[in-house]
């Protein structure tokens, strides 16, 4: 069951909704019980990872090509680091409608350019940022050929709050705090509004950005001009700023000590809490998407393979 069966009361769906979902949502939370003994916090980590295009973006995008199915629109446009628009590629798929991509040219993790090609979209390679980029998407949609499908669509900001409320059932109740990535603000308004949603007035929101916004690593989040930045103020977020070893540190450890292989964007709300940025009890941090979205990212940063001859004392040498 995708998230609009699942929480259609709380969603702006109407019965005549077409719904385009590839079953996204429901996605685990897990315990971290390594992590929490190091940082003494109860940590849980909610593994957007696990969604159908690999990223956070299939909660608001089942919504957003929903909705836009449903007003008629014969095509769809973004602005994208990569997996906005791997999303917006599969559900344009699914929807029967084009796509068109507009990346930073040269900037955008290997696997979320093969995916987003491989869907079917029409990438363009922008010159210039991703910035730039989204003031070519916006005002194309202007024109009326294309449905804006960037998280300045509001639907997109509805299907993301939903991971609030995954949250909150799957711990029975509320956590202390809440840390997440923060690039263009999308998410973390949108996590504001599942809280608000829910009334829970006390569980703090962090929302992590890299130091070096605009030549940042972690290039999901290679953002210098944050769209959604005033109505990131107006929530309750926090704003921690991590640098990229510190991501780096806290990628290393969700894979080693957690099992959990994510893209180094989505360290970076961990990375803020082992900066101790003053959260205690019960904590959940997102990982918004999978690792192999960004391959060279591991390729730079774990250990290399070794050649060897299909010998068993060989083998136990390299071993040892
Ligand atoms: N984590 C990942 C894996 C992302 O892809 C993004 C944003 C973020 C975090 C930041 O979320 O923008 O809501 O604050 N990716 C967008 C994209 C920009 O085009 O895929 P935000």
């Amino acid at each position: 069951m995708g998230l609009i069966e699942r929480y259609r009361d709380r969603l702006p769906v109407g019965d005549d909704t077409p719904v385009v979902s590839l079953g996204e949502g429901s996605t685990p939370l897990l315990p971290a019980p390594r992590l929490s003994r190091r940082l003494g916090v109860e940590l849980w980590l909610k593994w957007e990872g696990a969604n159908p295009t690999g990223s956070y973006k299939d909660r608001g995008m089942t919504l957003a090509v929903s909705k836009a199915l449903e007003a008629g629109a014969q095509a769809l446009v973004c602005a994208s680091t990569g997996n906005t628009a791997a999303s917006a590629a599969a559900y344009g798929a699914r929807a029967g409608l084009p796509v068109a991509v507009l990346h930073p040219a040269g900037a955008v993790a290997s696997g979320k350019l093969a995916q987003t090609r491989a869907l079917g979209a029409r990438v363009l390679e922008v010159r210039g940022s991703f910035d730039a980029a989204l003031a070519a998407a916006r005002e194309l949609a202007s024109r009326g050929t294309h449905a804006l499908v960037n998280s300045l669509n509001p639907h997109r900001l509805e299907g993301q709050k939903t991971a609030v409320f995954e949250i909150v059932e799957a711990l029975g109740g509320e956590p202390g705090a809440v840390y997440l990535p923060y690039g263009g603000g999308g998410n973390t308004t949108a996590y504001e509004r599942g809280l608000a949603e829910l009334g829970l007035g006390n569980v703090r929101l962090v929302a992590a950005q890299a130091a070096d916004r605009p030549g940042t690593a972690a290039s999901a989040i290679r953002i210098a001009e944050p769209a959604h930045a005033a109505r990131v103020s107006e929530t309750r977020a926090v704003i921690a700023t991590v640098d990229d070893a510190q991501i780096l540190e806290a990628w290393r450890a969700l894979a080693r000590d957690e099992g959990i292989f994510c893209e180094p964007a989505s360290a970076a709300g961990l990375a803020a809490l082992m900066a101790g940025s003053g959260s205690s009890g019960r904590v959940v941090c997102t990982l918004t998407g999978h690792g192999l979205k960004d391959p060279a990212y591991a390729e730079r940063h774990a250990p290399d393979a070794r050649v060897v001859e299909p010998d068993p004392d060989a083998i136990a040498e390299a071993l040892a």
